[in-house]
């Protein structure tokens, strides 16, 4: 295993020690969910927790949840989580994110907000003064108005592209698209997601501002919690 797996391996294991029995809890989506997922699992059958049931935020993540054991529902019949579990892509010293890199975004916000805590997982690469710095920003679209959405990030000051598979644009779980914008450093994150919710054909945009209330950043060594 790299040093970054097992930074994000010892941040989801001091997350999962969040997650009680009987409760309900949101499932984030990447690899550092993933390994969150495998511990989760691995507690239910080894007996040290019962009766949890999973939220999925992607396909993905509800194949890895079946997959490890963990039983899956909706939204629908738990509006309200106790506790939702997500890595993201970058995080400032605010403990606010960019999220998206996995194209779930738009499930993981719906999810995040939906949950009483908000718990980040990250090794300590996604850690940045300021968010934008080394990652492009993804914002799921309608495939509708497409170039004409784009256009209008653009102008907002990103340099923007289409995010592409080998069969042609990648399509989201919820059939969109997603943009990656890249905007560098970000100076006002909050003025930014009101402009670009503003654009219609932007379905959600990878900003993840005041949901966190706290991180798990693993090190080549060790784990640290973050707050605000
Ligand atoms: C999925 O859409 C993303 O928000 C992921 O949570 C994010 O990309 C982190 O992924 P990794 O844990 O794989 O780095």
């Amino acid at each position: 295993m790299s040093w970054v797996d097992g930074a994000k391996r010892r941040a989801a294991e001091a997350a999962a020690r969040h997650v009680k029995s009987g409760t309900v809890i949101g499932l984030g989506t990447g690899s550092t969910a993933k390994h969150l997922i495998q511990i989760i699992g691995a507690y239910l059958s080894e007996g040290k927790l019962t009766e949890v049931q999973g939220v999925p935020t992607s396909n993905q993540t509800a194949a890895d949840a079946l997959e490890a054991g963990i039983p899956l529902t909706t939204l629908d019949d738990h509006p309200e989580l106790t506790l939702s579990i997500d890595g993201a892509d970058l995080i400032d010293g605010d403990l606010n994110a960019i999220k998206g890199g996995g194209g779930a975004l738009l499930r993981e916000k719906i999810v995040a907000s939906a949950s009483k805590t908000y718990i980040l997982i990250a090794d300590e690469t996604k850690i940045v003064e300021k968010l934008g710095t080394g990652f492009p920003l993804p914002i799921e679209i309608l495939p509708f108005s497409a170039a004409p959405t784009a256009d209008r990030v653009g102008k907002l000051g990103a340099s923007v592209a289409l995010r592409r598979g080998k069969l042609g644009p990648v399509t989201t779980d919820n059939g969109n698209f997603i943009l990656d914008a890249d905007f560098g450093p970000i100076d006002d994150p909050a003025g930014l997601e009101r402009e670009l919710k503003s654009i219609p054909g932007v379905l959600e945009t990878g900003l993840f501002l005041g949901y966190a209330d706290f991180a798990y950043v693993g090190t080549p060594d060790g784990v640290r919690k973050l707050e605000r």
